[in-house]
């Protein structure tokens, strides 16, 4: 398995360029299978989820072309085969399920593997299931399976307990088709979310309440095939602001989308780095040895769960202490004992972290839980004193694009070793 080697010390200086969302990019692959024509995608990272979703389209008798050199994903969904989403490519990526809701919305049918639980907690999508039934699906549970069958879905009230990004989204391309008024209550606001109801009304849907928690569908009879472009990656974006943060450089971060970070950005300025947001762009200034700063995470627009991990590899070296609370999922803390590996003085008690800065981290072998946690222990090692090994860096490859490089490109001391 392949292994990333970090020499800390780097101060990053430079221009990095921001690639398409993979929560973007999954999606709006999904949706292409609510229309018949060549539905064509631009900005499509070359990521391992894309790859995996390419191949679930594909076995679902869609056609679906992916020149990676230039990002573009052409889907022509004229006539699908198969309405099954099977458990070995479910469980290589949950989000898989995001095929659900335009399979029953499109056939009348699907039967999509439960996705298991992950590092990051149980996962359950028992919103999804919940919200197909209110709009008129029959669901039955078994074997591992979710089999769903409707004669036609019927617009309906559809509440969330809780956000849930992928809940929403899929239940969107749901609503889309069904008949009549769909109002969803308590709907997540992330930009992927918004970006994809925008996607359905270029390719025909009355949706309107996108980036609120109230979103209103109209359904239509059918949809149309569209060109798109994925929304840029906002957690990529925070993830290389920390970089510029972490190492005292400087970097100019660009074709993002600023405002899809703010909460982000804004801890950043507080724990004493300079952040300049520009139209498309973004400028991080580290000043030095960060002040301690709490944080937690909440649904967009609060600070996102998916930069948690990150943050704390800043506070790790802070001055002073300060608490990580995760509110959105159950166990978000896998990275810390590898953090503790490297020298921090970090302790866990239920969904809060009281992280102690200690004046540096050391170098060490450190493996890699989940896609945001290995992102961590990198920008870890990239201040720590010595050397880093980071093992199991496939998570990594399934949410950043070509990470090594853009690191080693703004001078990073950064290796991929096989
Ligand atoms: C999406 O996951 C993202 N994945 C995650 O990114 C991200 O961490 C998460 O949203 C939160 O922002 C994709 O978009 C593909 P949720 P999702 O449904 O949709 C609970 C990454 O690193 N819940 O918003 O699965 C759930 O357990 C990944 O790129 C239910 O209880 O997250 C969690 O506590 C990791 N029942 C909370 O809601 C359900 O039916 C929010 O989860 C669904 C969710």
């Amino acid at each position: 398995m392949d292994r990333i080697k970090v020499e800390g010390g780097a101060r990053l200086q430079g221009r990095v360029s921001i690639s398409g969302a993979k929560n973007g990019a999954l999606p709006s692959m999904a949706a292409a299978l609510l229309a018949q024509g060549r539905f064509r995608l631009a900005r499509v990272p070359s990521l391992m989820d894309v790859i995996t979703m390419q191949k679930l389209l594909k076995r679902l008798g869609a056609t679906c072309e992916y020149r990676t050199g230039e990002g573009v994903m052409e889907v022509e969904a004229r006539q699908l085969t198969s309405v099954e989403a099977p458990y070995d490519l479910v469980r290589t990526m949950r989000a898989s399920i995001l095929v659900l809701g335009p399979l029953v919305a499109r056939c009348g049918e699907a039967v999509v593997s439960l996705p298991g639980g992950c590092a990051i907690g149980s996962r359950p999508v028992d919103f999804h299931i919940e919200g197909l039934r209110r709009l008129g699906a029959a669901i039955e549970l078994s074997d591992g399976y979710i089999r769903a069958r409707t004669q036609g879905l019927k617009g309906a009230r559809v509440v969330f307990p809780i956000p849930s990004v992928t809940g929403t989204e899929n239940l969107l391309m749901a609503a889309v088709l069904a008949q009549g008024e769909t109002v969803f209550e308590n709907a997540a606001c992330e930009p992927e979310v918004t970006d994809l109801a925008r996607l359905l009304r270029a390719m025909g849907a009355r949706i309107e309440g996108e980036g609120t928690t109230t979103i209103r569908v109209q359904g239509v009879s059918s949809l149309k095939a569209v060109d798109w472009e994925v929304v840029p990656d906002r957690i990529e974006t925070g993830t290389f602001a920390l970089a510029a943060a972490m190492t005292g450089g400087e970097l100019v971060i660009e074709r993002c989308r600023p405002e899809h970070v703010t909460a982000l950005l804004d801890k950043v300025r507080a724990a004493g780095a300079t952040v300049e947001e520009h139209e498309g762009s973004v400028r991080v200034l580290g000043n030095g040895r960060p002040r301690a700063v709490d944080v937690t995470t909440d649904p967009y627009p609060g600070f996102p769960t998916d930069l948690q991990a990150q943050f704390m590899a800043w506070m790790a070296v802070a001055e002073g202490s300060s608490i990580v609370a995760e509110r959105v999922f159950q166990q978000r803390f896998i990275h810390v004992s590898e953090l503790r590996r490297m020298g921090a003085d970090i302790s866990v008690s239920g969904s809060q972290a009281v992280v102690r800065g200690v004046p540096a981290l050391q170098g060490a072998e450190v493996m890699a839980t989940d896609l945001r946690a290995s992102a961590s222990l990198v920008l870890a090692g990239l201040i720590a004193k010595g050397a880093t090994v980071v093992h199991r860096v496939y998570h990594l490859d399934r949410g950043y694009e070509r990470m090594v490089d853009k690191l080693r490109a703004v001078g990073a001391r950064i290796d991929r070793l096989k």
